[in-house]
């Protein structure tokens, strides 16, 4: 490989470095009105009458919609199909849209949206998802459920009989704000045919243009969307670009103008999606030797108000409910449930994190409760080669975690440190170590069948350059450095030579989601496919000039070779032989995912493709006075299949575990009857620079046989194993039960006076 598994310069650095990148709110068009939203000052409420009148008066307001003014259906369209546009009728959490105002300027629009009087019946809120499903107010089917899924393997009752221990405990999880740089914002405005172009700073474009489609009843064919440079998602723009490029596409429809709709970022962290706060109950039967034999784990989400992307975040959760472990009885019960706050959807390890955090504490509890040591009851358990997952898949290839584990005790010095810290009684600091092993399903999987392929189109011009078009996005992850590598290396022209294309539905072929840690694989998958076919026509040119059949040739760097004699013929007068004799050297490839099932009344099946796995050793220290922890050092190790870019998987690893420390320690979000108190940065405290560790990344390549290159998706695994790693470390430092994060001072101040 010349290309491939070598660090290379970001595709895009230069643009982002010099700040000409240009993010949505960069883009000001000829008469653009500018979108604000009326919101919801209830969680809960009738809407009994939008009196619109006096703000219609305001020169210079040119539209105020409501539910009624809907061309099309009131509805994104999502797994189940509830989230409206706009609020009809009813408001279901604090901060929903209920109406939307375009003016001349944004200082207009707020007067404007501050002059409509919104009539409201209060109506009794639902705030404590565990008691939302036996909860008197309904706000879901009878239930309030959005979605059960279960895994039913084996025998547990049967198991839970035999074994020599039982232990259980239960587990919290916050909410995680993703924090994006660029807050959610969409510019949309009417094209020449009667249709509508959408753009803005977006994961999805193709689930926004059926979004846009259905709400303004237009054909998908007179709905563009074209991506602008986007500033940070982390799953955050899955799916509410959908809702606001509707609400401006709405406005730029009613008035035929350009309208740009630009949040605040305190309407933002008010009413966008969150991580979901997970529950979690974890009873594992263990035999003496540390051998789980049983689990059975009841796993609940709060969902909020709308059930939008909760039964998939959900699914991920519930099949990777106990762990990278094996265990022959499990039994699963997960639950998303309704309440009337702002509903929760994806977010870097959709559904991963919580239910990890539950499983890599009680991994430890369990070995405290044995009198084993936190490596010795991982490695009796781990998942390697040949193992079965807990839906019965059988891992039959890429299954690295041991190496991880091996390289991360290693590197870490654990067994040193383990002993040392325990015994160190004398100081007011106390430092600890801690272990978490995780794994993550690459790509969609079972869970998201229908929408794993990927297509791609590549073109080689006359002068050995390439065009890559694909419809999976840049969003500060390095997809586009990391396909243009593929692409260069598959035709062998410099990685200077090829230009991706821009991200506009009109242009690019339907990629599916840029989610789930998929594009890597499908993306640079679908881009080898279309290679292959344009070095059909390279190698059949090739084979004649160099007098030798195509099935001896292979590229490298600028040259095709005859690999019986060496020969060598330049890809550039391949090239012009090609066009010569007028041989296609543009192709469409597309990539269908491998086989996935799953039961969904067993929870068996192969629910991935394939797995990503971790190891994270974290040094904390704790300063026994005031409660307050920090995080000195994290070392690890990912097994990545193969790092097409290894500067850029570092890159991953290492903001991966800044953003799980925030969720571990310090990020708070806080609710009063369903209302976000806390929405911007000076109370809701993220990590900065300063609170970052030392961080050893280290990468390990078990090659995935079907990946391109033999390279798995991973990025959104550095982030799930930080809060149970810092979790365990200071667990492990005080000898304390760690129950929940995030893992303020008061709340280990608490655990250290109650000694819990
Ligand atoms: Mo990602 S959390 O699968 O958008």
């Amino acid at each position: 490989m010349e290309i491939v598994n070598k660090t290379v310069p970001r595709e895009d650095a230069y643009l982002k470095v010099t700040g000409k990148a240009k993010y949505v709110d960069d883009y000001f068009l000829k008469d653009m009105l500018i979108a604000k939203v009326v919101r919801s000052r209830y969680a809960h409420a009738k809407i009994l009458n939008i009196d619109t009148k006096k703000a219609e008066k305001l020169d210079g307001v040119h539209s105020i919609i409501t539910a009624n003014d809907i061309p099309g259906q009131n509805i994104i369209p999502l797994v189940k199909n509830d989230l409206p546009v706009l609020a009809d009728g009813v408001t279901k959490h604090h901060s929903e849209g209920i109406a939307l105002v375009a003016a001349e300027t944004s200082e207009l629009a707020l007067t404007a949206v501050d002059m409509i009087d919104v009539e409201y019946e209060e109506l009794p809120v639902l705030t404590d998802f565990l008691s939302s499903r036996t909860s008197i107010i309904k706000l879901h089917e009878d239930d309030n459920t959005f979605a059960h899924h279960k895994v039913r393997r084996g025998d547990i009752s049967k198991a839970f009989q035999e074994v020599d221990y039982i232990i259980e405990e239960e587990y919290l999880t916050p909410y995680q704000e993703h924090a994006y740089l660029e807050t959610q914002g969409m510019l949309a405005y009417p094209n020449d045919e009667g249709g509508i172009d959408v753009m803005g700073s977006m994961q999805c474009p193709f689930y926004v243009q059926s979004a846009v489609s259905m709400v303004l009843d237009l054909p998908l064919s007179k709905v563009r969307i074209i991506q602008t440079a986007t500033g940070g998602a982390f799953g955050g723009k899955e799916d509410v670009p959908s809702l606001i490029a509707s609400q401006s596409a709405l406005l730029s429809f009613k008035t035929g103008r350009p309208v740009k709709l630009v949040l605040s970022r305190e309407e933002d962290i008010a009413s966008m999606s969150k991580r979901h706060p997970g529950y979690a109950k974890m009873k594992a039967g263990v035999m003496r030797d540390g051998t789980i034999k049983a689990y059975e784990v009841t796993y609940v989400l709060d969902g909020g108000a709308y059930a939008t992307l909760s039964p998939v975040v959900l699914w991920r959760g519930t099949v990777h409910a106990i762990g990278p472990y094996k265990c022959d009885n499990v039994s699963v019960d997960a639950y998303a449930v309704a309440t009337n706050k702002v509903p929760c959807g994806a977010y870097r390890g959709f559904g991963s994190p919580q239910i990890l955090f539950a499983a890599e504490r009680h991994i430890d509890k369990i070995a405290r409760e044995l009198n084993l040591s936190p490596v010795e009851i991982r490695k009796k358990n781990m998942l390697r080669k040949g193992d079965y997952t807990i839906t019965g898949q059988h891992l039959t290839n890429s299954v690295g975690l041991e190496k991880t584990f091996d390289a991360v005790i290693n590197k870490s010095e654990y067994a040193k440190k383990y002993d040392e810290y325990r015994i160190d009684e004398s100081k007011t600091k106390k430092r600890g170590i801690g272990i978490s092993t995780v794994y993550y399903g690459v790509a969609l999987g079972a869970g998201g069948k229908y929408l794993a392929r990927s297509g791609a189109f590549v073109q080689l011009l006359e002068d050995c350059s390439i065009q890559v078009a694909v419809g999976t996005t840049e969003m500060g992850q390095g997809m586009r450095t990391v396909l243009c590598q593929i692409a260069s290396e598959q035709l062998g022209v410099p990685y200077e030579n090829v230009k991706m294309l821009p991200v506009d539905t009109s242009r690019v072929p339907d990629s599916g989601p840029t989610v789930a840690s998929r594009t890597t694989v499908m993306s640079g998958n679908a881009i080898i496919d279309a290679c292959n076919k344009i070095r059909l026509s390279l190698f059949s040119s090739a084979a004649d000039l160099l007098k030798c059949s195509s099935d001896k040739l292979y590229i490298k760097q600028g040259y095709i070779f005859n690999s019986d004699t060496e020969e060598s013929i330049s890809l550039d007068k391949t090239v012009k032989e090609c066009f010569n004799r007028r041989l296609h050297l543009a192709a469409q490839g597309f990539f269908v995912s491998p086989h996935t099932s799953f039961s969904s009344d067993t929870g068996q099946g192969d629910t991935y493709i394939t797995y990503s796995y971790a190891t994270n050793v974290a040094e904390v220290e704790i300063d026994i006075l005031t409660g307050e922890l920090t995080v000195l050092k994290v070392v690890s190790a990912h097994d990545v299949g193969r790092a097409i870019n290894p500067q850029l998987v570092e890159g991953q690893i290492e903001g991966g575990i800044v953003q799980g420390v925030g969720y571990a320690v310090m990020e708070d979000i806080q609710t009063e009857n369903g209302r976000i108190i806390n929405p911007n940065f000076s109370t809701y405290i993220i990590p900065t620079s300063c609170d970052a560790p030392e961080i050893v990344p280290l990468i390990v390549e078990e090659p995935f046989i079907e990946g391109p290159y033999g390279a798995k998706g991973f990025a959104e695994q550095p982030l799930m194993g930080m809060a149970p790693v810092i979790a365990n470390a200071v667990a492990n430092a005080l000898g304390v039960n760690v129950t929940k994060i995030p893992l303020t001072a008061e709340y280990i101040k608490e655990l250290i006076d109650n000694k819990l």
